[in-house]
């Protein structure tokens, strides 16, 4: 096989409805992306059988937008990859069903796509050369894991989340202090002014030596925070606009600095000084600005997957499907979701 290839992605996993068309793994020629946002932030979460019934809705429409700002006709495309999993089921139905559709009327190779993996592979879109193996750092809404790369489809865990995931943290974070849904972007926004020691939360799981995450101790250090001195103040509301700033910004630093230090962690422990970093929270300006300080100091080559492909999006997903389509691991019309 030839390595030119033009690869339809769809991704449905969560609360974004996404498709790209990508050529050769690397030339963007259209992505599409719905999200979902506004239907959640009232509930601030995602409602999942919101989420279902939205991506029934949007993806034909957004198939069919990313396949004409692409010029591509169906059938010049090589392949149809799709997000199987993980993420939540009635989502995840939605966009394999559209897949399969497609691949079976255009006679096209299906190739299943891992939500993380894709997430990866944006990180590794962001550098002209590969050399692996690479130190990864996968942060989002449902994940927080550190991974040893050894090219675009393997992947061995290095150490992950005992609780909840970074982004989970920050949304549910701002939720306690009354700013919109998603969490991370607010606070980010917020804590733009303040000052990031003024309250000078402990950094989690830093004194062991392991490369395990756990932020729910700091979420309830937020909540007491909140809650004034002596915890006694049972209706927890938005401190006054000055604090806001200074907190959220205390808060960000808490989580970030946190994820930038196991980073480097791991890069020592495994002898390897390249960084890859990606998902929603890779759009972080401070989680950025936090690895890229560190980085420098341990001679660490680090690399954020672009702004625009951290948080959900298909380009990724026909990415990684392109990887596939070289190893020859196309997937069957019988293809199953998995929610982990
Ligand atoms: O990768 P993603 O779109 O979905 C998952 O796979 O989970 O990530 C969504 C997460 C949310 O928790 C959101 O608050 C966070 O990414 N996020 C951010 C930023 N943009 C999105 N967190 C911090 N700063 C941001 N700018
Ligand atoms: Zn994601």
């Amino acid at each position: 096989m030839t390595e030119a290839s033009i690869i339809l992605g769809i991704e449905s996993s969560c609360d974004e409805t996404a498709a790209a068309v990508v050529q050769d793994g690397r030339t963007v020629l259209s992505s599409s992306v719905h999200s979902q946002i506004a239907q959640h932030a009232k509930w601030g979460g995602v409602v999942p059988e919101i989420a279902g019934r939205s991506h029934l809705e949007q993806i034909v429409p957004t198939i069919h937008s990313a396949l004409s700002e692409s010029g591509v006709d169906g059938s010049a495309l090589s392949a149809i990859a799709v997000t199987s999993r993980p993420g939540l089921l009635g989502s995840l139905l939605v966009g394999v069903s559209a897949a399969k559709a497609l691949a079976w009327a255009w006679e096209k190779p299906l190739l299943d796509v891992h939500h993380i993996e894709a997430h990866i592979y944006a990180a590794l879109m962001s550098l002209s050369e590969w050399h692996f193996p690479y130190v990864t750092l996968v942060v989002s809404g449902g994940h927080t894991s550190l991974y040893r790369t050894d090219s675009p489809l393997e992947h061995t865990l290095l150490g992950c989340t005992r609780d909840d995931a970074a982004g989970e943290a920050l949304d549910k974070g701002a939720a306690m202090m009354d700013l919109s849904y998603p969490g991370g972007p607010s606070i980010e926004k917020e804590g733009a002014s303040g000052n990031p020691k003024a309250f000078p939360f402990k950094l989690p799981l830093m004194s062991r030596d392991s490369l395990e995450f756990s932020f729910s101790g700091l979420k309830t250090a937020l909540l007491y925070t909140l809650k004034g001195p002596g915890g006694k103040r049972t209706d927890p509301t938005r401190p006054e606009a000055t604090n806001l700033a200074d907190l959220c910004a205390s808060f960000e630093h808490a989580v970030t600095e946190t994820l930038a230090q196991k980073c480097m962690r791991a890069c020592e422990q495994t002898g390897i000084p390249r960084l890859l970093v990606g998902g929603g929270v890779a759009r972080n300006t401070r989680l950025r600005n936090r690895v890229a300080h560190h980085a420098r100091q341990h001679d660490v080559l680090a690399t954020f997957a672009p702004p625009e492909f951290c948080t959900d999006n298909a380009v990724m997903v026909a990415g990684l499907g392109h990887a596939k389509l070289l190893q020859g691991q196309s997937a069957s019309l019988d293809l199953d979701v998995a929610a982990r």
